[in-house]
Protein backbone atom coordinates (compact mmCIF):
# COMPACT_ATOMS: atom_id res chain seq x y z
CA UNK A 1 0.00 0.00 0.00
CA UNK A 2 1.56 3.77 -0.97
CA UNK A 3 1.49 6.54 1.45
CA UNK A 4 -1.67 7.77 -0.57
CA UNK A 5 -3.77 4.91 0.65
CA UNK A 6 -2.10 4.82 3.76
CA UNK A 7 -3.46 8.72 4.80
CA UNK A 8 -6.64 8.08 3.19
CA UNK A 9 -8.34 7.06 6.88
CA UNK A 10 -5.42 8.73 8.66
CA UNK A 11 -6.08 12.37 7.38
CA UNK A 12 -9.57 12.51 9.07
CA UNK A 13 -7.63 11.64 12.94
CA UNK A 14 -4.14 12.26 11.96
CA UNK A 15 -4.61 15.72 14.19
CA UNK A 16 -6.23 14.18 16.99
CA UNK A 17 -2.02 13.09 17.44
CA UNK A 18 -0.71 16.09 18.48
CA UNK A 19 -4.16 16.79 20.94
CA UNK A 20 -2.65 13.55 22.90
CA UNK A 21 1.01 13.47 22.45
CA UNK A 22 2.48 16.99 21.45
CA UNK A 23 0.05 19.43 23.62
CA UNK A 24 2.30 20.97 26.00
CA UNK A 25 3.59 24.22 24.42
CA UNK A 26 6.81 24.22 26.40
CA UNK A 27 7.69 20.72 25.62
CA UNK A 28 5.73 20.24 21.30
CA UNK A 29 8.20 19.14 19.34
CA UNK A 30 6.43 21.81 17.28
CA UNK A 31 6.92 24.50 18.84
CA UNK A 32 11.24 23.54 19.70
CA UNK A 33 11.13 23.67 15.37
CA UNK A 34 10.26 27.24 15.90
CA UNK A 35 12.98 27.69 18.02
CA UNK A 36 15.51 27.12 16.06
CA UNK A 37 14.22 29.52 13.33
CA UNK A 38 15.48 32.80 14.57
CA UNK A 39 14.03 36.08 13.32
CA UNK A 40 15.33 36.01 9.71
CA UNK A 41 12.97 35.72 6.49
CA UNK A 42 13.58 32.62 5.46
CA UNK A 43 12.35 29.86 3.07
CA UNK A 44 11.33 26.68 4.37
CA UNK A 45 10.10 23.55 2.43
CA UNK A 46 8.20 21.03 5.27
CA UNK A 47 8.70 17.81 3.36
CA UNK A 48 5.72 15.35 3.94
CA UNK A 49 3.68 18.52 5.30
CA UNK A 50 0.75 16.22 6.09
CA UNK A 51 -2.14 18.70 7.73
CA UNK A 52 0.17 20.96 7.95
CA UNK A 53 0.24 21.05 11.80
CA UNK A 54 4.20 22.44 11.32
CA UNK A 55 4.11 24.23 8.27
CA UNK A 56 1.14 26.27 9.85
CA UNK A 57 3.32 27.02 13.40
CA UNK A 58 6.04 28.06 11.58
CA UNK A 59 4.09 30.53 8.95
CA UNK A 60 2.17 32.09 12.01
CA UNK A 61 5.37 32.35 14.31
CA UNK A 62 7.48 33.79 11.45
CA UNK A 63 5.34 35.84 9.09
CA UNK A 64 8.41 37.37 7.41
CA UNK A 65 9.07 33.33 6.26
CA UNK A 66 7.76 31.68 3.00
CA UNK A 67 6.80 28.08 3.89
CA UNK A 68 6.18 25.40 1.36
CA UNK A 69 4.63 22.42 2.48
CA UNK A 70 4.35 18.95 0.15
CA UNK A 71 3.02 15.85 0.40
CA UNK A 72 2.18 12.97 -1.67
CA UNK A 73 -1.04 11.78 -0.03
CA UNK A 74 -4.15 13.78 -1.90
CA UNK A 75 -5.68 13.10 1.30
CA UNK A 76 -3.44 14.71 3.72
CA UNK A 77 -3.45 17.74 1.57
CA UNK A 78 -7.07 18.50 1.30
CA UNK A 79 -6.84 18.52 5.13
CA UNK A 80 -4.25 20.91 5.69
CA UNK A 81 -6.07 22.95 2.49
CA UNK A 82 -8.89 22.97 4.25
CA UNK A 83 -7.36 24.64 7.36
CA UNK A 84 -5.62 26.73 5.55
CA UNK A 85 -8.96 28.85 4.46
CA UNK A 86 -9.65 28.73 8.23
CA UNK A 87 -5.96 30.64 8.71
CA UNK A 88 -5.51 34.35 8.20
CA UNK A 89 -1.82 32.98 6.61
CA UNK A 90 -0.91 34.19 3.09
CA UNK A 91 3.09 32.91 3.36
CA UNK A 92 2.09 29.20 3.32
CA UNK A 93 1.77 27.21 -0.09
CA UNK A 94 0.60 23.29 -0.15
CA UNK A 95 1.88 21.03 -3.49
CA UNK A 96 0.87 17.66 -4.08
CA UNK A 97 4.47 16.28 -4.41
CA UNK A 98 6.36 13.39 -4.30
CA UNK A 99 9.30 13.92 -1.41
CA UNK A 100 11.61 11.48 -3.42
CA UNK A 101 11.70 13.59 -6.29
CA UNK A 102 11.45 17.26 -5.78
CA UNK A 103 9.75 19.89 -8.18
CA UNK A 104 12.47 22.40 -6.99
CA UNK A 105 15.91 23.47 -8.37
CA UNK A 106 18.98 22.68 -6.18
CA UNK A 107 20.47 25.08 -2.97
CA UNK A 108 16.77 27.04 -2.81
CA UNK A 109 15.57 26.97 1.16
CA UNK A 110 16.85 27.92 3.79
CA UNK A 111 15.50 25.08 5.68
CA UNK A 112 14.16 21.77 5.38
CA UNK A 113 12.07 20.08 7.87
CA UNK A 114 11.10 16.21 7.65
CA UNK A 115 9.02 15.73 10.92
CA UNK A 116 7.69 12.32 11.46
CA UNK A 117 8.18 10.61 8.15
CA UNK A 118 11.85 8.76 8.41
CA UNK A 119 10.93 5.84 10.92
CA UNK A 120 7.81 5.19 7.99
CA UNK A 121 9.56 4.89 5.09
CA UNK A 122 11.49 1.85 3.87
CA UNK A 123 15.13 2.82 4.67
CA UNK A 124 15.94 3.33 0.56
CA UNK A 125 13.25 5.31 0.07
CA UNK A 126 14.13 7.55 3.18
CA UNK A 127 17.54 7.94 1.72
CA UNK A 128 16.00 9.61 -1.43
CA UNK A 129 14.19 11.85 0.68
CA UNK A 130 17.21 12.79 2.64
CA UNK A 131 19.25 13.09 -0.55
CA UNK A 132 16.42 15.65 -1.82
CA UNK A 133 16.39 17.41 1.42
CA UNK A 134 20.22 17.82 1.04
CA UNK A 135 20.27 19.14 -2.99
CA UNK A 136 17.16 21.86 -2.41
CA UNK A 137 19.20 23.02 0.71
CA UNK A 138 21.77 26.08 0.84
CA UNK A 139 25.10 25.21 1.34
CA UNK A 140 24.58 27.51 4.90
CA UNK A 141 20.97 25.94 5.14
CA UNK A 142 19.32 23.47 8.28
CA UNK A 143 18.29 20.34 7.88
CA UNK A 144 15.80 20.11 11.15
CA UNK A 145 14.19 16.44 11.35
CA UNK A 146 11.34 15.46 14.12
CA UNK A 147 11.38 11.30 14.97
CA UNK A 148 9.52 9.83 17.89
CA UNK A 149 11.58 9.43 20.77
CA UNK A 150 11.15 6.05 23.44
CA UNK A 151 10.19 8.16 26.64
CA UNK A 152 12.38 7.59 30.01
CA UNK A 153 8.96 8.67 32.08
CA UNK A 154 7.17 5.43 32.76
CA UNK A 155 3.74 7.27 32.70
CA UNK A 156 4.84 8.38 29.21
CA UNK A 157 5.25 4.48 28.04
CA UNK A 158 1.97 3.49 28.38
CA UNK A 159 0.96 6.44 25.76
CA UNK A 160 3.75 5.51 24.04
CA UNK A 161 2.96 2.14 23.38
CA UNK A 162 -0.12 2.50 21.80
CA UNK A 163 2.11 4.67 18.87
CA UNK A 164 4.37 1.43 18.80
CA UNK A 165 1.56 -0.73 18.08
CA UNK A 166 0.29 1.42 15.35
CA UNK A 167 3.59 1.72 13.31
CA UNK A 168 4.99 -0.42 11.24
CA UNK A 169 7.43 -3.57 11.82
CA UNK A 170 10.62 -1.67 11.22
CA UNK A 171 9.72 0.85 14.28
CA UNK A 172 11.70 -0.05 16.82
CA UNK A 173 14.91 -0.63 15.42
CA UNK A 174 14.61 3.00 13.98
CA UNK A 175 13.98 4.13 17.64
CA UNK A 176 17.22 2.44 18.58
CA UNK A 177 19.13 3.71 15.08
CA UNK A 178 22.50 6.22 16.25
CA UNK A 179 21.27 9.36 14.11
CA UNK A 180 24.79 10.74 13.94
CA UNK A 181 26.21 7.93 12.39
CA UNK A 182 22.67 7.54 10.15
CA UNK A 183 22.41 11.48 8.47
CA UNK A 184 26.78 11.29 8.62
CA UNK A 185 26.53 8.44 5.54
CA UNK A 186 23.77 11.17 3.54
CA UNK A 187 26.15 14.11 3.85
CA UNK A 188 25.26 15.91 7.33
CA UNK A 189 26.35 16.75 10.73
CA UNK A 190 24.27 17.06 13.89
CA UNK A 191 24.57 20.22 15.51
CA UNK A 192 21.65 20.07 17.94
CA UNK A 193 18.96 17.44 19.83
CA UNK A 194 16.10 18.96 21.34
CA UNK A 195 14.59 16.26 23.54
CA UNK A 196 10.64 17.34 23.65
CA UNK A 197 7.50 14.74 24.31
CA UNK A 198 7.77 11.43 23.24
CA UNK A 199 9.86 12.94 20.57
CA UNK A 200 13.18 14.82 19.41
CA UNK A 201 14.01 17.74 17.09
CA UNK A 202 17.50 17.44 15.65
CA UNK A 203 19.28 19.91 13.32
CA UNK A 204 21.79 19.14 10.87
CA UNK A 205 23.86 21.13 8.68
CA UNK A 206 25.30 19.93 5.15
CA UNK A 207 28.94 18.36 5.52
CA UNK A 208 31.21 17.19 2.62
CA UNK A 209 31.52 13.73 3.38
CA UNK A 210 29.71 12.28 -0.22
C1 LIG B 1 3.19 10.80 9.88
S1 LIG B 1 2.82 11.96 8.63
C2 LIG B 1 3.76 13.37 9.17
C3 LIG B 1 3.07 14.66 8.83
C4 LIG B 1 3.75 15.93 9.36
N1 LIG B 1 5.06 16.10 8.79
C5 LIG B 1 3.80 15.99 10.86
O1 LIG B 1 4.85 16.28 11.44
O2 LIG B 1 2.74 15.80 11.49
C6 LIG B 1 3.79 11.40 7.26
C7 LIG B 1 3.46 12.11 5.97
O3 LIG B 1 4.45 11.76 4.99
C8 LIG B 1 3.81 11.72 3.73
N2 LIG B 1 4.66 11.01 2.77
C9 LIG B 1 5.08 9.73 2.82
N3 LIG B 1 5.87 9.45 1.75
C10 LIG B 1 5.94 10.58 1.01
C11 LIG B 1 6.61 10.94 -0.19
N4 LIG B 1 7.34 10.05 -0.88
N5 LIG B 1 6.47 12.20 -0.66
C12 LIG B 1 5.72 13.12 0.01
N6 LIG B 1 5.05 12.82 1.16
C13 LIG B 1 5.18 11.59 1.66
C14 LIG B 1 2.48 11.05 4.03
O4 LIG B 1 1.54 11.24 3.00
C15 LIG B 1 2.11 11.72 5.35
O5 LIG B 1 1.34 12.88 5.14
Amino acid sequence: MGADENYQLNAKFYDVLDRIYFRKPATSPRNAVISILGDEPLRVLDMCTGTGVNAFAIAEARRNTKVIGIDISAAMLQKAAAKLEQEELSNVKLIHMNAANLQFPSEEFDVVLISLVLHELNPDLAGQLIGEARRVLKNTGKLIVVEWEEPVSRFKRIPFYLVKKTESAGFEDFLKTEMEQYFFRFGFEMTQTIHCDYSKVMVLRKNDHI
